[in-house]
């Protein structure tokens, strides 16, 4: 197992040693029972905590019913494809970990982290193969040119943090919606449902290679299902009244997940 994870405090590298990380200037950090640990410096109520109890528990039943399994298996593959062997895979913005624990099927060296303590808490449950903490994706405590592979799907993009950490020549998967992704869903709660934006983008440091699409579609037929996966989406925040009381009554519903896997290489 190569080991990414440096000191948030002095950026050296932190070594396991029983139930801590420690650094060799002494900081230490404590690892949690589930198996994670926390590698936020602070963490005062007012800062962003991420996705909360409700949010992750809606994410895991959803993503549990595998509807989102062509997605997790495109990003599998890609690894295989584009890394070394046994490669050193970050999941920036990890969530409750359903994606890392594919990834850990192909690396002894994977690493999630996450800014809410409720997402990484269930990921270190979920998948004991992976090595967890929480932090933000803007400030990684990851050492410089250490991951050969960055995924990062459906979280804040942090390419300048990315470029650091990653080893030159290593990829990034950067998972985006595709411009009707969920459009079925957009369409009971608007009553004029918008468009994502289709566009790449173009990082210092990174070689875009490519962008692969993986489309599905999928029966949801219970309203427990269709309601998890409303709750996991940024429309929960912004949903008019009548749409989510037009969802609640939904029993049934076919949708269309839409996904873009834009792929970039760290330049050398
Ligand atoms: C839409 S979820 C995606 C989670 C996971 N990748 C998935 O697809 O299931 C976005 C995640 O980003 C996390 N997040 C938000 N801001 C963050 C930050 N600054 N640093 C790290 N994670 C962050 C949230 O807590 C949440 O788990
Ligand atoms: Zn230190």
């Amino acid at each position: 197992m190569k080991n990414i994870f440096g000191c948030p405090v002095c950026k050296e590298a932190l070594f396991a040693e029983g139930k801590t990380y420690k650094c060799k200037s002494g900081h230490c950090f404590d690892i949690s029972k589930e198996g994670y640990v926390n590698l936020l410096l602070s963490s005062k109520s007012t800062d962003f905590s991420g996705d909360d109890k409700e949010m992750v528990r809606a994410r895991t039943s959803f993503l549990d019913g595998g509807y989102y399994e062509p997605l997790r298996q495109s990003l599998s593959s890609l690894i295989q494809k584009y890394a070394p062997e046994n490669p050193a895979i970050l999941d920036a913005g990890c969530g409750e970990g359903y994606y890392t624990s594919a990834y850990s099927a192909l690396s002894d060296s994977t690493f999630g982290i996450d800014i809410s303590k409720s997402a990484v808490k269930h990921a270190a449950k979920r998948c004991k193969d992976a090595h967890f903490a929480i932090a933000s994706v803007y400030h990684l405590p990851v050492l410089d040119s250490s991951a050969d592979v960055i995924v990062n799907c459906f979280s804040p993009n942090a390419p300048e943090e990315f470029s650091r950490v990653m080893k030159p020549g290593g990829h990034l998967f950067y998972v985006v919606p595709a411009p009707r992704h969920l459009w079925e869903l957009k369409s009971i709660l608007y009553d004029v449902p918008y468009e994502n934006e289709e566009k790449t983008e173009e990082y210092g440091g990174f070689e875009l290679l490519g962008v692969e699409s993986v489309k599905s579609e999928f029966t949801l037929t219970s309203g427990d299902d269709i309601m998890s996966l409303f709750h996991m989406t940024p429309y929960t925040w912004n949903t008019p009244k009548d749409g989510a009381e037009r969802l609640k009554g939904t029993q049934t519903l076919s949708v269309t997940a839409d996904f873009r896997i834009h792929i970039y290489r760290k330049k050398a």
